[in-house]
């Protein structure tokens, strides 16, 4: 398939407004910009700053945009705001790995905020070079999830309610879909089956609904306990990993959600795994997507991040399941909650399919690693898309046959 960079409408005038709102910040801080970071998942901007003193602080704004989706949104992004308020009051030791929020900003139709410049490189960088180091990525793995476990997530538990993942997954794909039909090939979103990389996948508006129809599909895998909400977001490129503290890592833990309510840990977890298998190295490398069309049949489809998935990501996947079950901060947040691995990659194939609705309302410029190419968001939302009907296919199939979802046999839909 061919990529063109189509522009979603009205953001042009939105880079602008962002532009004078930047410089307006940075006057009123008197401070110089040095330059943008692009490293995000979300449309904010970011810069970085040179202040008076010789110290470095980042500025995040965000301006309302129309068409953004839930999560996206300036209302999502002020209830960032609240939320790391919350986790310095309530769980204030937590707060030394945590972002610190230094001045807040606010306009009718923008939000900003200042934090201190933390030098950094994420939680996966040692796993993504040709010498990957899966040893110091897992060190790194269970510094975080200790200090995430200990000082956040264990300090509040309330009973779940069931039918989460029916509220939370099967509703946010439904309620997002027009935004796929609207960018999307519409051989991909229309018809009712297509094959993505050899499997027969079904339409994942069917799989909504049924999930929806056969609540006994989820029933024992729904989240049977809520936790304190310490994060929301835990991608890895919201874990920093900023030098050593006594012989460890040391972590810096930025970016969450969004919400103030008990929070399911295993949708956090399904972030670091969507991460390291599609979301990271495909903003970075961008996909490739070949169709194959014969009359009649189904679209075919073969889809792969630009040279194939990482080799350390891949084999940090492997060990990342049982990385968790082993952890001994981990385990008992889940000791009874016996559904949480099907639940966790159950969540991780509705991740993928919520980032395709994402990626359309990221006006960021992304450039690939391999070159200074703009990467099209309609191919990082396509690639995201069609990884997440795989997935949610062998997904929601492996429940329908067995009650439960198999790690191995599902994650080796990687290696197609
Ligand atoms: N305070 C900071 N210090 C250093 N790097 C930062 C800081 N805040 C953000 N970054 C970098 O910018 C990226 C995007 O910031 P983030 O707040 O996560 O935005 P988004 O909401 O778009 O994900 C991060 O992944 C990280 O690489
Ligand atoms: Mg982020």
């Amino acid at each position: 398939m061919t990529t063109t960079v189509t522009p979603i409408s009205a953001q042009t005038d939105i880079g602008a407004r962002e532009n004078g709102l930047i410089d307006e910040l940075t006057d009123e801080l008197h401070a110089t910009m040095e330059g943008e970071m692009t490293e995000g998942g979300s449309p904010a901007r970011l810069v970085r700053l040179l202040m008076p003193d010789g110290t470095r602080q980042v500025l995040k704004l965000q301006v309302e945009m129309p068409g953004a989706v839930d999560g996206h949104d300036l209302e999502s992004f002020r209830v960032k705001l609240r939320q790391i308020d919350k986790v310095r009051a309530d769980a204030p030791a937590l707060g030394e790995m945590y972002t610190e929020k230094l001045r807040e900003f606010h306009g009718w139709d923008w939000s900003a905020y200042t934090m201190p410049y933390y030098p950094n490189e994420d939680i996966a960088a040692c796993i993504r070079g040709p010498q990957p180091r899966v040893e110091e990525f897992f060190d790194r793995f269970d510094v975080t999830m200790s200090v995430l476990a200990e000082r956040g997530w264990s300090l509040a538990e309330s009973h779940a309610e069931p039918g989460q993942i029916s509220e939370i997954h099967s509703d946010r794909l439904t309620r997002r879909f027009w935004l796929l039909q609207e960018h999307l090939a519409g051989e991909f979103t229309e018809q009712g089956r297509i094959v993505v990389n050899g499997v027969p996948c079904r339409h994942p508006l069917e799989i909504a609904r049924l999930l929806k129809e056969r609540p006994e599909l989820t029933r024992h895998v729904d989240a049977t306990r809520l936790h304190f909400p310490a994060h929301g977001d835990l991608n890895t490129r919201n874990l920093l990993i900023t030098g050593k503290s006594g012989g460890r890592p040391a972590v810096r833990i930025i970016d969450p959600r969004g919400t103030l309510k008990n929070w399911d840990v295993v949708y956090d977890w399904g972030k670091v795994l969507f991460s390291l298998t599609v979301w990271d190295a495909g903003l970075r490398e961008g996909f490739e997507i070949g169709v194959e069309k014969s009359a009649g049949a189904p679209t075919a489809v073969a889809v792969r991040q630009r040279g194939g998935i990482y080799p350390g990501y891949r084999a940090a996947v492997a060990r990342l399941v049982e990385a968790i079950e082993n952890h001994a901060q981990l385990a008992p947040l889940v000791a009874e909650d016996p559904g949480w691995k099907s639940r966790l990659l159950l969540g991780h194939a509705f991740h993928l399919l919520a980032e395709a609705a994402c990626r359309l309302s990221d006006i960021k410029k992304r450039e690939s690693e391999k070159g200074a190419v703009d990467l099209s968001p309609i191919e990082l939302s396509t690639g995201h898309y069609l990884f997440g009907v795989l997935f949610l296919e062998d997904a929601v199939a492996q429940l329908e046959r067995r009650g439960e979802i198999d790690p191995e046999s599902h994650l080796a839909l990687l290696d197609a």
